[in-house]
């Protein structure tokens, strides 16, 4: 019998994964998906990354949709059909790239890296007391995969670590916050926020100038620090530019934006406390992603329960 086939619709170069997908299922058809209305066979799965409505709505139906990434907003936001399981990527290299991320940034800010491109080009030999990690404590909204191995990283350097998450959490070795009733209480003890959280109608829009009054500002540490890494959509973009000009944010790193790339005109390429990069933070091995693609298939023919699904009702 004929395996179903594996339909890879990506926005970027797709030759290397599907020469992965090739050599890692044997047996199947692997198409390189170029306009949603192609001719595909009857049955088949979709890898996709911003896949466009029509294709994940066409007849026959993908038998399931894989997420390219750890984020499923890309799926949501086209209104995926109804009943097809929907999975997305959970893998210790991209989980140990976001812990790289999460921990050089922090100390780039604890060390106050973004005073000296000035001081450099001023030539002046001056420095100012830093706080200790022990002193600073970061917040990290987002109690998942990302969330609680950033926090691991970071405790390991020694700073004072908490979380927030949409449900409690218990038996994490920090303190930890839920829902919107302990929101202001985690942000009031937070000198570095870090957003960790997926993008769904509830965290859209989440940072803004009201909740970045709400961190904590100390004189040990100033005034705080923001690291985006989670979405873009999850910040109120014009607060978060305003903040870090008026110093109320002393500096921010950013790799999510809610138009990417991140355009020309935006305040932030200019903004000398603000560090961008460009969605890179943890990037997706195809080797890794591949791999764990694979295995879903292979669960789901089995009939077993899959590794990473995705629960529709909360998007995430
Ligand atoms: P998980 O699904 O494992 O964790 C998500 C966490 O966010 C959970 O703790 C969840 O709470 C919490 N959460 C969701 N909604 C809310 C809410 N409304 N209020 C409070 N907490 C909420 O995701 P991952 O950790 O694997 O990934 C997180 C995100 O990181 C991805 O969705 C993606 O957007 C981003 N990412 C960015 C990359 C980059 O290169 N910049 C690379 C990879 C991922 P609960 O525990 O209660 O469910
Ligand atoms: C992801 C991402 O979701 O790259 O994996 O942002």
């Amino acid at each position: 019998m004929t395996k179903p086939a594996i339909a890879v619709s990506i926005t970027w170069n797709a030759e290397p994964w599907l020469r992965r997908f090739r050599a890692m299922a044997p047996g199947r058809e692997v198409i390189e998906v170029t306009s949603p209305d192609m001719p595909l066979p009857e049955q088949y799965y979709l890898f996709a990354w911003k896949p466009p409505r029509a294709l994940m709505h066409r007849t026959p139906s993908p038998l399931m949709i894989c997420s390219a990434g750890a984020g499923v907003d890309h799926i949501f936001l086209n209104d995926p059909p109804r009943g097809i399981p929907i999975t997305r990527i959970v893998d210790p290299d991209l989980t140990g790239r976001m812990v790289e991320y999460v921990v050089l940034h922090a100390l780039m800010h604890l060390r106050r890296m973004t005073d000296w491109p000035a001081h450099n080009a001023e030539r002046a030999w001056k420095t100012a007391p830093f706080a200790a990690a022990r002193e600073v404590t970061i917040g990290i909204m987002g109690m998942g995969e990302m969330g609680q191995a950033a926090a691991a990283g970071l405790m390991a350097i020694g700073f004072d670590v908490i979380g927030w998450s949409r449900t409690a959490r218990s038996g994490l070795p920090f303190r930890t916050y839920a829902g919107d009733t302990q929101r202001d209480a985690f942000l009031g003890a937070t000198d570095i926020l870090v957003n960790l959280l997926p993008s769904t109608p509830d965290t859209r829009g989440l940072i803004d100038a009201t909740l970045l009054r709400k961190l904590r500002q100390t004189e040990v540490f100033g005034a705080p620090v923001l690291i985006n890494a989670g979405r873009g959509d999850a910040c109120n973009e014009a607060d978060v530019a305003i903040a870090l000009a008026d110093g109320s944010l002393r500096a921010a790193s950013l790799d999510v934006f809610v138009t990417e790339p991140l355009p020309a005109a935006s305040p932030f390429w200019s903004l000398p406390n603000c560090i961008v990069t460009p969605h890179n933070a943890a990037d997706s091995h195809p080797d890794a992603v591949v791999a764990a693609v694979v295995e879903e298939i292979r669960r789901f023919e089995a009939g077993e329960t899959l590794k990473n699904p995705v629960d529709p009702t909360r998007g995430y």
